[in-house]
């Protein structure tokens, strides 16, 4: 499994890439927008930081606008993977992207329909937002399932990629539906490492080992 942060924090994206275990990076307006830097600065900066496949997303509904805002942002580094919302008007410009080269992320997924009309459309990644479904009494998890199924069923190369993840469980469940990736924010990704279990076995470990070394040099 893919492992992306969903987030267009510098700092953050630092400390992820210092592990060695990002895979990529998932942006949307909200995010870039908290950064406060225009979208092709800050993903110029983000793709000096992770090598891997950077989505950054279209802000406008119209399909000739989202074609030049892809194509626009899809310039700005080989890594971009441009993003586009589910909506009609945006599988015409994912129908377009794709056939001209251009990566693109379908993001706003919320139902097994609309991941099939993404595949359809030629879309390198689909975004289905668990946590968002979630929230609304859905079961989120139930359509990465479905949609790992149908994709199945027909060979279609798109890579389901879970989205509005809210914690560890998530990840795991995402990992065991067959998810092809997971994007966190920092804090999803640092609750993945914890467990009471490691930090008192280490301890024990240190504790054993510094009372050995000092006897031995006493
Ligand atoms: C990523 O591609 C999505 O935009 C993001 O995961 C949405 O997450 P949220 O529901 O926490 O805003």
């Amino acid at each position: 499994m893919k492992f992306f942060l969903d987030t267009a924090n510098l700092e953050d994206l630092r400390k992820g890439a210092a592990l060695g275990i990002i895979d990529g990076v998932t942006t949307n307006p909200s995010l870039i927008a908290r950064e406060g830097i225009a979208i092709e600065e800050q993903i110029r900066r983000i793709c000096d930081i992770i090598d891997g496949d950077i989505s950054a997303e279209v802000v406008t509904t119209k399909a000739k606008e989202m074609i030049e805002e892809g194509r626009r942002l899809a310039k700005v580094h080989q890594n971009v993977v441009v993003k586009v919302p589910l909506i009609p008007e945006g599988i015409m410009a994912v129908s377009a992207l794709s056939q001209e080269g251009i990566r693109t992320n379908v993001t706003l997924c919320f139902s097994a329909a609309q991941a099939l009309i993404a595949a359809k459309a030629g879309a390198y990644i689909v975004s289905p937002f668990i946590g968002r479904l979630d929230d609304l009494g859905y079961n989120g998890m139930e359509l990465i399932r479905d949609i790992v199924k149908i994709y199945a069923n027909y060979g279609y190369k798109t890579q389901v990629l879970a989205a509005s993840v809210r914690g560890t469980l998530h990840i795991v469940d995402a990992a065991k539906a067959g998810a092809h990736i997971a994007t966190m924010p920092f804090k999803v990704l640092e609750q993945l490492f914890k467990h009471p279990l490691t930090d008192k076995g280490l301890e024990q470990f240190l504790q054993d080992h510094n009372k050995a070394f000092e006897l031995a040099h006493a």
